[in-house]
């Protein structure tokens, strides 16, 4: 088969110019053929492998082009990468590799197109085109890679054991190019990850929260998360969601499967948001209720207090996972922590107070959590299930109700502490934090409107209970 028209491009002319020159052969592989040949919009690394240097190969390259752009070399690798308007071209010798038991450093020799290909992932990945003259676009593709694209399926070139003992990541890979593309890992395959799942332990974390990232952002997350739990792989590095796995019954009295409903969760808040962060916070949101789990006779399965637990989880395993311990992590803790209480609200008559509450703890954030609240709902039983979203709209009305007339979102009390100080000729003292409590209260409750003047005369009528004297008046 040729595929010509996979390679419009001017670059990949310049290319098969360049390795003419250097005379020697070169093809594209790997993402690059595989998006094209699944349609899948034009992608932006492309992978060039030279039967020879592919450093030299990219200098080539580089030298043709009008501004001739720097190649970045990773000599360790024998690699280069070369920028090229919004492409970034990475160029590599074709090789015979092994890896040692113990490290992901590769012992590299050079070889031909067929034994760079052998050492690829999956034979979706090793499919290779052409760049020279005389075969320009034909597709070489020893191992049937376009018919597991037909069929849907992820399947090693070589004996699995190899490949993933190779880098065990490509378990990961597996199971990441198996839920972004909804295809079926291949039985031999999928018996050989859970065979050499502890083999994952010498992956860096920073490279499983890639693939873990990947997952999260496809259509379907739950088909991955299934299938590292399946597999073995997901106790390695997400013990806090196993541990959410099973059902416990006393005295007839059962909870749900936290993990499948964490599952399903994750499922339903993918059809309404992109954002990662929202999708990590349905994932983690329930992570609190294992180690808090109890049985009471009179009250049947708790978790109270999983939603502090589980925000206070999400910061140590974010840390062990490598994850950025800033501004995002707070996020996912955040609404964590606030998990449950839409739900609750939603359950009962809705108060205009409990949501200026929930709209003043939550900040800019609630509206995310109205949205992680509705996927959480979960209830096979559609009569509940209409409730809650009635209720639900509701809640979410009287937002933006609460939210126009009072502004608690970003809360910002309308006396300060400083108006405190000056009225009553405070030194730094309890009262002041008092009086700021009494207040943010009272608007809270609804007691007050947030504005200015009535704050001022609560704070003098609260500076007189707590017997303070009036010093200095506006
Ligand atoms: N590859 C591999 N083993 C790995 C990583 C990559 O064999 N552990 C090979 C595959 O042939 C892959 C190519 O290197 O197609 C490029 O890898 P990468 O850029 O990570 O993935 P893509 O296949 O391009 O897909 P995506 O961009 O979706 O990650």
């Amino acid at each position: 088969m040729n595929y010509k028209n996979a390679l419009n491009h001017t670059i990949f002319k310049v290319i098969s110019e360049a390795a003419k020159d250097l005379n020697l052969d070169a093809y594209v592989i790997g993402g690059f053929v595989r998006d094209f040949l699944l349609d899948r919009g034009s992608h932006k690394d492309i992978d060039i492998v030279a039967i020879g240097s592919g450093i030299e190969l990219a200098k080539a390259v580089s030298r043709k082009l009008p501004d001739q752009p720097k190649v970045q070399i990773f000599k360790t690798y024998g690699t280069a990468m070369l920028p090229f308007e919004d492409l970034e071209i990475e160029f590599v010798g074709a090789r015979k590799e092994s890896y040692n038991e113990n490290s992901r450093n590769p012992v590299v020799e050079n070889g031909t197109l067929e034994d760079d290909q052998n050492r690829r992932d999956f034979t979706i990945n090793a499919l290779a085109l052409s760049l020279k003259e005389s075969t320009f676009g034909d597709l070489l593709d020893p191992f049937n890679g376009v018919k597991d694209l037909e069929d849907k399926i992820i399947r090693t070139p070589l004996n699995p054991d190899i490949t993933y003992s190779d880098d065990p990541l490509r378990m990961m890979r597996a199971i990441r190019f198996a839920t972004q593309l909804d295809f079926e890992i291949e039985k031999q395959s999928l018996n050989a990850i859970s065979k050499n799942n502890e083999r994952i332990k010498i992956i860096t974390n920073e490279r499983i929260v890639v693939e873990l990232n990947k997952i999260l952002e496809s259509k379907t997350p739950s088909k991955g998360f299934l299938l590292l739990e399946q597999t073995g792989l997901l106790k390695h590095f997400l013990p806090e969601l196993t541990a959410l796995k099973g059902i416990d019954e006393i005295e007839g009295q059962k909870h749900k499967d936290n993990f499948y409903h964490t599952l399903e969760v994750v499922d339903n808040i993918s059809e309404h948001t992109d954002n990662v962060w929202l999708r990590w916070a349905a994932l983690l949101h329930d992570i609190g209720k294992a180690p808090t789990k109890k049985f009471s006779k009179k009250v049947g399965w708790t978790f109270h207090t999983h939603e502090f637990e589980g925000s206070k989880m999400v910061y140590h395993l974010f840390k062990r996972l490598k994850m950025p311990l800033n501004d995002k992590m707070k996020y996912v803790q955040k609404l964590v922590f606030l998990s449950s209480r839409p739900i609750v609200l939603a359950q009962d008559e809705v108060t205009d107070s409990a949501v200026r509450r929930l709209v003043f703890d939550a900040g800019d954030y609630v509206d995310d959590l109205m949205t992680l609240c509705a996927a959480d709902i979960t209830t096979k039983n559609p009569k509940k299930f209409e409730k809650y979203h009635n209720n639900f709209k509701i809640v979410r009305d009287k937002i933006i109700e609460v939210e126009e007339r009072d502004h608690v979102r970003n809360f910002q009390p309308p006396i300060t502490g400083e108006d405190i100080i000056k009225t009553f000729n405070l030194k730094p003292s309890r009262e002041i934090g008092q009086i700021k409590e009494t207040i943010k209260e009272a608007i809270l409750e609804g007691d007050i409107p947030n504005e200015y003047e009535a704050a001022y005369e609560l704070m003098l009528e609260t500076g007189k209970k707590l017997g303070l004297k009036i010093h200095e008046k506006r």
